[in-house]
């Protein structure tokens, strides 16, 4: 089958590239040198993939290249300004929610659709954990990611 050419928005800027019908976006994106995507499991269990589609966290193994056409994307490497970590980043290093690090853009890009939903208050530690229950850790345990989304939700403007 054809290979398609495809137009879209990376972290603000314009990129283009072929992609055949049935490859994932994660390999896409890795190929662009996206390298913070991590493919862990490549079945949609461990969220190592994340990224934000159009402001929605979509785990993008299981994303076809090809439905990104016209879509705004984000990845980690977009995430903070000038060379200087977001809050959420600065959050996760001082938490020691960076471990070994595998699983840390995907819950990233998690955390920060998660911190951007509109709400009354902030998060329980519940919600936090079900807003987060897509992305899997073998290193921190969760809490440390916990406490850093929490941080950020508090220090919220
Ligand atoms: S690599 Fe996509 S969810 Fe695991
Ligand atoms: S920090 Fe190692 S898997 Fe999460």
């Amino acid at each position: 089958m054809n290979n398609k050419t495809i137009n879209c928005k990376i972290n603000g800027a314009n990129f283009q590239f072929n992609a055949s019908p049935a490859m994932p976006l994660s390999d896409a994106l890795r190929a662009l040198g996206f390298l913070s995507i991590k493919q862990g499991c490549c079945v949609g269990e461990c969220g190592a993939c994340t990224v934000l589609i159009d402001g929605t966290a979509i785990d993008s193994c299981l994303y076809l290249a090809i439905w990104a056409q016209g879509k705004v994307i984000r990845t980690v490497e977009g995430e903070g300004v000038k060379g200087k970590p977001s809050s959420l980043q600065q959050a996760f290093a001082e938490s020691g929610a960076v471990q070994c690090g595998f699983c840390t853009p995907g819950f990233i890009m998690a955390a920060t659709a998660l911190l951007a939903k509109p709400r009354s208050q902030p998060m329980t530690v519940l919600q936090i954990r079900q807003g987060l229950a897509g992305n899997l850790c073998r290193c921190t345990g969760y809490q440390m990611v916990v406490d850093a989304v929490q941080k950020c939700e508090i220090e919220k403007p």
